[in-house]
């Protein structure tokens, strides 16, 4: 392990997930980068860009050289990733895609929801979700990880425990989140722009609009099969970056008497990247910022409801993109999980 180095391959690299990787995979040890994509700027360094310090060549997906990276990334956007995530398989390379093209088990759901065909349906059985807390020994064997979205990260990590104990009385769950605005990727547009999100709030598509529900409701289903729905309203921040998810949930009979902070420290116990606040702290987005953590916290009232409150941070550039990505990298290659990472 020592002396091993991963020849690795980034396309989008001009994104923000792309720098974020870019800037993370400089400093792990076991990495040289072989290969960064841009078709819009092919020809040019990533510094002539981008206010980075990172002098690497960009070149068009047609002169990438696949067969040169052991694993790539993709970084482009859900509809145009799978087909370079195709060629790049081909060619021999693992991936890890953090775009929503191998998210959903279900190539009809991935239709209803992006609004056309999937565009490689056969290897959708191939893709490990790429959540280590919960897939860690099958994405160690995976070909193809599907990143998760950053959303769906704070939310899943902040109910797993209560998922694996069974302890919801509710099918419904309610998630209210708030993301600073790289969530949204570079590319402008209205919601984005400075004058629209700055000293603002905005909640949009509320209650159960947005891509990110099929995607949350298939994995906390995929532990028991117990037909939960996600009430999700997500939230645009005036801030860069960080997201923060409070959780209302129900339980059961059996799990009220539970000692949950007591459970929860216990289940992310050898989590190297899930952080549980002790009782009486509450998570906030700096606890995660520019982080590879979920920061947790948990919260009840109980002179009021039998309702817990979990509040989950993260960063969405980190744990819930690029980082979360280099944590799968690692273990596909036997590497030390939080290499790069801290
Ligand atoms: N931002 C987040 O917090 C976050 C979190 C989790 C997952 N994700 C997912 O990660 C992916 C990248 O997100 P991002 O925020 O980094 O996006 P971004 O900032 O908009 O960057 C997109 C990248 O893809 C390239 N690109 C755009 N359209 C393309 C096309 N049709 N064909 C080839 N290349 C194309 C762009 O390159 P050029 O413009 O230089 O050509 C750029 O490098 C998306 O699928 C997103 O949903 C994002």
């Amino acid at each position: 392990m020592k002396d091993t180095v991963i020849s690795v391959g980034i396309l989008g690299a001009t994104g923000y997930t792309g720098l974020e990787l870019v800037k993370r995979l400089r400093r792990h040890r076991h990495v040289r980068i072989v290969f960064a994509h841009s078709d819009s700027h092919a020809g040019a360094r990533l510094c002539d860009v981008l206010p980075c310090e990172f002098d690497i060549p960009l070149v068009s997906a047609d002169n990438a050289p696949f067969s040169a990276a052991d694993v790539v990334f993709s970084c482009l956007p859900h509809g145009a990733s799978a087909a370079l995530v195709c060629r790049a398989l081909e060619t021999g390379c693992r991936v890890v895609d953090l775009s929503a093209d191998f998210r959903l088990r279900d190539p009809q759901t991935y239709a209803r929801w992006y609004g056309h065909p999937h565009p490689a349906p056969d290897l959708l059985g191939q893709a490990v979700y790429g959540l280590p807390e919960r897939y860690r020994h099958a994405i160690v064997d995976a070909r193809l990880v599907a990143n998760p979205g950053c959303y769906p990260t704070s939310v899943i990590l902040g109910l797993l425990p209560l998922i694996e104990a069974d302890a919801l009385a509710d099918t419904v769950i309610i998630a209210d989140s708030k993301s600073g605005v790289s969530g949204a990727g570079r590319k402008p547009s209205q919601t984005t722009h400075f004058v629209e999100v700055n000293e603002n709030l905005s909640p949009y598509n509320v209650g159960h609009a947005h891509r990110h529900v099929p995607e949350m409701e298939q994995e906390i289903n995929a532990v028991h099969h117990a037909g939960y729905r996600v009430l999700f309203t997500p939230h645009l921040l005036p801030i860069s970056r960080g997201m923060l998810s409070t959780l209302y949930v129900r339980l059961k009979p059996h799990a009220q008497s539970v000692n949950w902070q007591h459970a929860y420290a216990t289940r992310y116990a050898g989590e190297p990247f899930v952080r549980v606040l002790p009782a009486g702290h509450v998570s906030t987005i700096a606890h995660a910022a520019h982080t590879n953590f979920a920061v947790l916290s948990l919260h009840s009232v109980a002179e009021l409801t039998d309702r817990l409150l979990i509040v989950s941070c993260i960063d969405n550039l980190v744990k819930g993109a690029s980082g979360q990505a280099i944590q799968n990298m690692n273990l596909m290659f036997g590497l030390d999980e939080c290499e790069g990472l801290q």
